[in-house]
């Protein structure tokens, strides 16, 4: 496997500076709950254009500052953030001295079910790797990754993959076929925990069955490669979505104010709350995204599209 790494991308200032991506689950099928308190999944994994970036710096000792979203407080800028222990993870995987300050600049929201955190975390693997001259391969990298968060393997691979496990086992699927998405961004975050905590209450006390989604994920990554956009909005399922319903019910004025503006499908984007909407095209998500914008349905509404790459170096 190459190297991750390269001394081209220090900067003046000594700095490395890395992006990764957003994720939707298009399609996210949960099983029963395993005795590790981990669910396994079925899920088809793309990765959007919605980058957070990580610097990291030369530093004595470990520090962290974070602007943009969540940084007036959701997002610590501490060691319970997942970058802090990324850092303290490839630092002792690698035997050397976790020194650096790191700066996390967020687009993507916290606690919105687009897997933010691990998009952070996986940046900064990437970015320190090339820092501290660990040079990792990408397989040394995945490996850290899963021991930091089930989504984190798949914001470090990008592109779309279909998860297993607990969704850290990844097969990359290629397609050189674009979708376009509207994301409706809610106000407040929710738990994911609390959402799959909420998804087997549910089904213990026989509200929802073992799994409610339509179609396999075999059926969406054959719709995603050759079909239509039409045929990819007709099999997007989640089955979080009940459980984040039932939590934040005025999340069904959201996917309806998705649909109303225009999007040929709409669901929770994993544990939510934030809506994914498909377009047609990117012509058609930025007028679904512009008719959002001034109804009042979302806190922010983006237009994005995928596949896009994991994590990896600017410049
Ligand atoms: O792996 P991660 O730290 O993102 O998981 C956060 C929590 O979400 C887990 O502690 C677990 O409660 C829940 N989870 C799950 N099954 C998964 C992934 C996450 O139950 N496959």
């Amino acid at each position: 496997m190459p190297h991750t790494t390269g001394p081209g991308r220090i900067g003046g200032d000594g700095s490395v500076t890395a992006h990764a991506p957003a994720k939707v689950n298009v399609h996210l099928a949960v099983h029963p709950l395993r005795e590790d308190g981990f669910h396994d999944l079925t899920t088809v994994f793309l990765a959007v254009s919605l980058l957070d970036s990580v610097t990291a710096w030369p530093d004595d000792g470990l520090s962290l500052t974070v602007t943009g979203e969540g940084a007036d407080g959701a997002v610590p800028a501490d060691s319970r953030n997942l970058v802090w222990q990324a850092a303290e993870l490839l630092a002792r995987h690698a035997g050397v001295r976790a020194d650096a300050a790191l700066h996390i600049d967020k687009s993507i929201p916290a606690a919105a079910g687009l897997a933010g955190g691990s998009a952070d975390a996986a940046a900064a693997l990437v970015a320190l790797d090339t820092l501290w001259g660990t040079h990792c391969t990408r397989g040394d990298l995945a490996v850290l990754a899963a021991q930091l968060g089930s989504d984190v393997p798949f914001s470090l691979v990008g592109g779309m993959a279909l998860g297993t496990g607990r969704g850290e086992q990844l097969t990359p699927v290629l397609t050189r076929r674009r979708t376009d998405w509207v994301l409706g961004i809610a106000g407040a975050g929710l738990s994911t925990p609390g959402v799959y905590r909420e998804l087997d209450r549910l089904r213990g006390a026989g509200e929802l069955p073992a799994s409610s989604v339509a179609g396999t994920a075999d059926d969406v990554l054959t719709a995603l490669r050759g079909g239509d956009a039409g045929e990819v909005a007709a099999l997007l399922a989640n089955d979080l979505q009940a459980p984040a319903l039932a939590l934040r019910p005025e999340l069904e004025r959201g996917l309806q104010a998705m649909t109303g503006a225009g999007a040929l499908g709409a669901l929770v984007s994993g544990s939510g709350p934030t809506v994914a909407g498909l377009a047609e095209d990117a012509q058609a998500a930025a007028a679904t995204a512009e008719a959002l914008a001034g109804s009042g349905a979302f806190r922010a509404v983006r237009a994005v599209h995928g596949p896009v790459p994991g994590a990896r170096l600017a410049g």
